[in-house]
């Protein structure tokens, strides 16, 4: 084969590589984003504060209380997003507002006055505690339209504009420009003692009944382009008084529309409305929170724990993850993800070895069902700017009451817990859905755990069968660790086989080999078969007891993981799968080498992107009415 032909081969193959690791941008993003905070004008004070002169009034919150009331997410397609075809553009929405429905049936706030609630409350997950009664005014930024600010405390206009800056166009989240009507005017006070004004720019009309405002902004961004596996990255611009998100942005990389899922813009969305490391310190604690008084900032809510794990210390979230690991230990904050941070910095993502399946991972691996965990929503519940009906959680099956060390770097090795592996030797994934193989993953620090193979590894897909003839692959089937033979060998082996089972009961099943009777297959034993040397391992407390560790197939239908309420039906969500570790890019590469000296270079070049610590998903927000 001639050298260009094996070079346009080997690019073709590498472009048919699944793209499924995606690695969150967001905290980058989000660093170089200027958000915009409301001031507080007191209307008791010096003279000179009584005055609000620019209040967006849409953030005046009434301060007496009820029940918290669905959140209410305005999604708004941005002017300068690229143009889409109508299907593109119909699928694209689709995607977003079901994500924007999810956490609607998940947060929500409160406010007495309004009684449009559009949403059945008995859906709701998230409820927004102060609820703005007048329409959402998103602020001009005072260091963009202002050339300088009156300094002297004892005039009426002190820390007023008084000179307006001429290069001043507009307000920007990201790459979208806000629009004009979404902005609270502005104004100069042309002299330190005076109130006599010259309005700048007149309010806009705001967004009534909107809690959030979310832009979304199509684009090939050039973070896209240096990116081959991002799909989407985000920030949030806007703040209200108390610290809580007013308005983000959600850049959707125009060129991987297709393969945008919910799960990745649900990432993004918790992100801008308070799982952001930005916004830890502005979380509120409303713990004392009495009818007229309000909440307190909780100022500091990360700390190191004594091993250097950086973790969230919030009352919610501590209760969620000793709940979770069936521990007492009061250092059990939130663990936060360590790669790539610089040692006492924190991250906007969950730490893999103790919240593996958590939708707040800094990689979401579309292989597996990622889920909404009661971990991240006592996190939401924390921010004390919302209300989570926890009951919405969905279940992590991860390191289910394995204990207060679970996932440690000094425990993952010792062989402890059946979620993490030793060696490289074949077995079944923890959900048991795939085969899998133990392996290293940049997230894990060296622990090792048994991950999807990407070669016709799901169980669950009846067309991987004729690659095994000693297995049944098919809906109901589930990985086994086994070491069944039907020949006389010397040595069993055990690996990771594909079996049918039926559920008899919670954490009990029965199991079907090829040419067997349905059998008995107590959880946690292993049990042998007539006809067969060696056993099969019945794994404990992974089957027939979480509705949503089924199969991607059962779970199509997203939007039935609300309608389906109490059975915390995830499967609607994708999983993220830790692709470095895919056999794809080494088979890719072998081919490659075969051909030609240039290919190879190519391949380890895309190779070395796609596993490198910067390869990923990135997040940010944009505008324009979804
Ligand atoms: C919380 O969710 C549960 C289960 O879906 C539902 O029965 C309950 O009514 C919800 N609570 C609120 C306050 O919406
Ligand atoms: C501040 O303003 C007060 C009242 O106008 C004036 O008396 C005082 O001299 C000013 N101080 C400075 C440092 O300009
Ligand atoms: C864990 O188990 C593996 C396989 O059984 C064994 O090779 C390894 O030495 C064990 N490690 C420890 C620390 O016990
Ligand atoms: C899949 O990959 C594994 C590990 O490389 C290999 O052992 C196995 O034979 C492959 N399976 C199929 C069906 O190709
Ligand atoms: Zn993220």
């Amino acid at each position: 084969m001639p050298l260009s032909q094996a070079v346009c081969v080997c690019l073709l193959l590498l472009a048919e590589l699944p793209a499924s690791l995606h690695r969150c941008v967001f905290d980058e993003v989000q660093a170089r984003v200027r958000v915009v905070r409301a001031v507080q004008r007191s209307p008791i004070g010096p003279p000179g504060h009584t005055r609000t002169l620019q209040t967006p009034t849409g953030q005046v919150v009434s301060p007496s209380f009820t029940s918290p009331q669905p959140i209410r997410i305005k999604s708004w397609l941005s002017r300068e997003s690229e143009h889409l075809s109508e299907p593109d553009k119909g699928q694209m929405m689709a995607t977003v507002k079901e994500a924007v429905r999810m956490v609607s049936s998940l947060l929500s706030g409160a406010n007495l006055l309004s009684t449009r609630a559009h949403t059945n409350r008995k859906t709701n997950i998230f409820f927004i505690v102060q609820r703005a009664s007048s329409p959402l005014l998103l602020r001009r930024d005072i260091n963009k339209y202002c050339k300088f600010l009156w300094k002297n405390s004892s005039t009426i206009n002190y820390n007023r504009c008084g000179r307006a800056n001429s290069n001043y166009r507009t307000e920007t989240c990201l790459h979208v420009t806000i629009p004009d009507e979404h902005l609270a005017g502005c104004e100069v006070l042309p002299a330190a003692d005076s109130t006599r004004r010259i309005v700048l720019r007149p309010h806009g009309t705001g967004l009534p009944d909107v809690d959030f405002l979310l832009y979304v902004h199509i684009q090939a961004t050039d973070k896209c382009r240096a990116e081959p596996s991002l799909l989407a990255y985000a920030a949030h611009c806007q703040m209200d008084t108390r610290g809580r998100p007013l308005a983000g942005v959600v850049v959707i990389c125009r060129d991987r529309l297709t393969k945008l899922t919910v799960p990745t813009v649900l990432h993004e969305l918790f992100h801008v409305l308070g799982f952001s490391k930005d916004l830890f310190h502005t979380w509120t604690d409303c713990s004392f929170q009495q009818v007229g008084a309000g909440c307190s900032p909780r100022s500091k809510v990360t700390y190191s724990d004594g091993s250097g794990q950086m973790r969230i210390y919030t009352p919610s979230v501590i209760l969620a993850l000793q709940k979770h690991l069936a521990a007492v230990d009061p250092e059990l904050g939130g663990p936060l993800e360590n790669l790539d941070v610089p040692r006492g910095a924190v991250s906007s993502h969950w730490e893999a070895r103790v919240l593996q399946g958590s939708i707040m991972l800094a990689v979401l691996d579309h292989s597996s069902p990622v889920h909404i965990d009661p971990v991240t929503l006592a996190a939401f519940q924390d921010t004390g700017w919302y209300t989570v009906n926890m009951s919405k959680a969905q279940s992590l099956v991860w390191g289910k009451g394995e204990g207060a060390m679970f996932g440690s770097m000094s425990t993952c090795q010792d062989n402890s817990s059946s979620f993490f592996c030793t060696g490289s030797g074949l077995g079944c994934h923890y959900l048991h859905l795939h085969k899998g193989e133990c392996q290293n993953d940049p997230l894990m620090d060296g622990c090792r755990i048994y991950k999807a193979l990407s070669n016709g590894s799901e169980c669950w897909i009846k067309e991987n069968q004729r690659k095994s003839p000693e297995e049944i692959f098919g809906l109901d089937s589930r990985c086994f660790f086994s070491s069944l033979t039907s020949l006389n060998q010397r040595q069993l082996l055990v690996t990771g086989r594909c079996y049918r089972h039926r559920c008899t009961g919670p954490n009990s099943y029965q199991i079907q080999v090829v040419d067997a009777d349905w059998l008995d297959c107590p959880a946690g034993s292993s049990i042998q078969i007539r006809g067969y040397q060696g056993s099969v391992f019945c794994p404990d407390e992974r089957l027939c007891l979480y509705s949503d560790a089924t199969p991607p197939s059962q779970a199509e239908n997203v939007t039935g993981f609300i309608s389906r309420g109490q059975n915390n039906d995830l499967n609607g969500f994708s999983v993220l799968h830790f692709a470095c570790s895919a056999h794809g890019p080494v088979a890719v590469t072998t081919l490659c080498c075969l051909s030609a000296a240039v290919c190879l270079m190519v391949v380890l070049r895309v190779a070395y992107r796609r596993c490198s610590p910067h390869c990923g998903v990135r997040i940010h927000a944009a505008s324009g009415d979804v």
